[in-house]
């Protein structure tokens, strides 16, 4: 078990250096009583500590550190490289970014360095390097923080030129190129890699300001995009790491945040740490999503870097938590693998646009309101915790493949509806486990399906090299894969298997589809299942043969009626259920539910209920989490009956009714 931090970190962002000092010493005050442990410090000081080329200055990062130091605090220290100072931009314009558009982008804004300006790594390695040197023994500075929420992505002329030697890397012949791409379409050819042309605007690009004419370029730029931030990352982690020796070194990431290929940067990062803003209306089953995501990454307990305490201010509709919604939120994070619990911020600024960001501290300056009572009931509760969840694992028999190469490629391409988006597929399938309290680990395409007695994967369109082999494989022995319409499509350079689809996955699949239909939104098609029930469903509809599998539905309506809808083949030892089509909830679940039965997969807890029950496993116990996270009030299972509260410490017995937002932590001996 990896286990980086002595304690559950309780914090979160803290910039002192926008008050003064009076202030500081107040906050110590107030923070002690919220029991905060923790303060993540110097994200976007860049500016102040070094305002000019040549000039340091570390005064007052000095006083900070010194004050969190002898206040015993864990201190998060970040490198303060997410947004650049003045002087650069002015001096060196190089390091802004050109957007689709064409356009070079001035000072102003944040998170948009060009990866591949050199001044820019020149400068932002020698902070990071700076920083290391003087805070890196410090045994108080027990986590590093590298930037801040990468993302988006640069078409200039620095980024052009690299884009072609990584190719040239990938690649090694321009007729590679071509020919990955299909650059023979519309007498694309190019002839020398000075001819390629990043996808922008000005060149390959579509009317909807994405897509590109070649889904193949747009998606290798997407990686090289991924790749070239990653380096920035890998950079500056190179550069503190010779002063801190094996104190974790993080960046925050975005959970489903379609830019950056997670898994691949999460090889480069000692934990996981991710920012959890959900809004008002965001499904409780789509954050536990995330958060099984920012876990699977590493397949290990993460940090929750950022979370509001109370309000954001920059969704449409900045809705406050409720009285105990904030609680729920901060351990159904734990439940699902956090070993910390930070907010952005701890005292709300007074000018920018996140003045009316929440924070421990509002700008009434006092610790006297609703939002600091409710961070101090949850701090003295995670204390009362204590450390052996740190650590503690969750255990899952079902997987379910999110891969960001398939993100990218799915939505890149054209046709056959607009409608369909990636994460919202995923999420679908993942709902289903979520309502029946099964654990569920988000896994990468090259993950050991063994583990599994479940590999769920949707929209599985494209299938790069070793995966038809690996699933193939896991079928083979047992496994039961589900798999849905829009997968084994593409090979990684989005070019069509020949000879039906889904391609690689027929004959896995027992199945050939020979056209797919789209459904405008107001179109809907029924199926009827063997039982003779029905369901509807919409979006897309497979037209399939069977070639050895069974039917488990088939259209009811639409010019192929009775063609088949939802099928099962038997391979090997195991079984492969094919969804040709976008069912409903209710359909999905009929399905899911027989391939739960036929793989004995086991919910956390017998007991049906609506409450949600996540569990980790520590060394010497196992922690229930017990979430109600619906509108109306819900018994406690007959499991739980009789057992003690780790949270408030009183007993709870079986029947208690459960508010919308109570929760009750439970744990047992393994
Ligand atoms: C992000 C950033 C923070 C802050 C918050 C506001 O997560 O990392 O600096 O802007 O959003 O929600
Ligand atoms: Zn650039």
């Amino acid at each position: 078990m990896y286990k980086p931090f002595g304690r559950i970190l309780y914090g979160g962002d803290y910039n002192p250096n926008q008050w003064p000092k009076e202030v500081w010493e107040q906050d110590m005050e107030y923070f002690k009583d919220a029991r905060i442990n923790s303060a993540t410090i110097n994200v976007f000081s860049w500016a102040k500590i070094q305002p000019s080329e040549e000039e340091y200055y570390f005064d007052e990062l000095d006083e900070i550190v010194d004050m969190l130091s002898k206040e015993n605090y864990d201190i998060v220290m970040a490198t303060s490289t997410g947004a650049m100072p003045s002087w650069m931009y002015r001096k060196y314009p190089e390091v802004g970014r050109v957007d689709y558009q064409g356009r070079r982008h001035k000072f102003g804004q944040r998170h948009n360095a060009c990866p591949n300006s050199p001044v820019f790594q020149k400068y932002a390695k020698a902070i990071a390097e700076q920083l290391a040197k003087r805070y890196g023994s410090n045994p108080h500075v027990t986590c590093w923080h590298i930037s801040n929420e990468y993302g988006g992505e640069c078409y200039c002329e620095n980024c052009e030129k690299a884009f072609r030697v990584w190719l040239k890397k990938k690649y090694g012949t321009i007729d590679a190129v071509n020919k990955a791409w299909n650059l023979e379409f519309w007498g694309h050819t190019v002839y020398d890699w000075d001819e390629i042309v990043a996808p922008n605007a000005l060149g390959d690009g579509m009317e909807n300001g994405t897509d590109t004419a070649f889904a193949g370029l747009s998606i290798d730029y997407r990686r090289f995009m991924s790749d070239s931030m990653l380096e920035n990352f890998k950079m500056e982690r190179d550069a503190v790491r010779p002063y801190v020796k094996d104190t974790p070194i993080t960046t925050n990431l975005m959970g489903t945040y379609k830019f950056l290929d997670y898994f691949k940067w999460s090889k480069e990062m000692d934990i996981v740490s991710w920012d959890n803003y959900p809004s008002y209306n965001t499904p409780w089953s789509f954050t536990a999503m995330s958060h099984d995501l920012m876990r699977g990454l590493k397949d290990a307990p993460f940090m929750l870097m950022e979370q509001t305490p109370s309000q954001q201010n920059w969704q449409p509709y900045n809705s406050l938590k409720k009285p105990g919604q904030m609680r729920a939120q901060s351990l159904q994070t734990v439940a699902h693998g956090a070993d910390t619990v930070q907010f952005f911020q701890l005292r709300r600024s007074i000018g920018g646009c996140e003045k009316f960001h929440g924070a421990v501290i509002g700008h009434v300056g006092h610790n006297n309101t609703r939002v600091f009572r409710e961070v101090k009931q949850l701090g003295e509760e995670l204390e009362r915790l204590g450390t052996s969840i740190l650590g503690a694992v969750n255990e899952a028999e079902v997987g379910i493949i999110f891969d960001w190469d398939n993100y990218w490629a799915l939505e890149y391409t054209s046709g056959p509806t607009e409608d369909l988006t990636y994460v919202n597929q995923i999420h679908q399938y993942y709902k289903y486990f979520y309502d029946k309290n099964i654990g569920v680990n988000m896994i990468p395409f090259d993950a050991d399906f063994s583990k599994y007695k479940i590999v769920v994967a949707p929209v599985l369109y494209m299938v790069k090299e070793g995966m038809k082999e690996a699933l193939t494989e896991y079928v083979q022995n047992g496994g039961i894969l589900i798999t849905t319409f829009m997968s084994g499509l593409v090979d990684q350079s989005d070019n069509v298997y020949l000879g039906g689809y889904p391609g690689p996955l027929k004959e896995l699949a027992g199945i050939w589809v020979e056209e797919i239909d789209a459904l405008a939104p107001e179109q809907i098609n029924t199926i009827t299942f063997t039982d003779g029930t029905s369901t509807t469903c919409n979006l897309l509809c497979d037209l399939m043969h069977l070639e050895g599998a069974e039917c488990l539905a088939r259209y009811a309506s639409n010019f192929y009626v009775d063609m088949p809808a939802i099928t099962r083949n038997q391979y090997g030892k195991g079984y492969t259920y094919y969804f040709g089509t976008n069912m409903n909830k209710d359909g999905i679940a009929k399905v899911l539910e027989m391939a739960v039965q036929a793989a004995n997969v086991a919910p956390v807890i017998s007991e049906a209920t609506g409450l949600e029950v996540t569990c980790r496993k520590a060394e010497n116990c196992t922690y229930y989490f017990i979430f109600n996270f619906k509108d109306q009030v819900l018994p406690l299972p007959s499991c739980f009956d009789n057992c003690t509260d780790l949270l408030t410490g009183q007993i709870v017995t079986a029947g208690k009714m459960m508010k919308q937002y109570d929760t009750v932590l439970i744990s047992m001996p393994n």
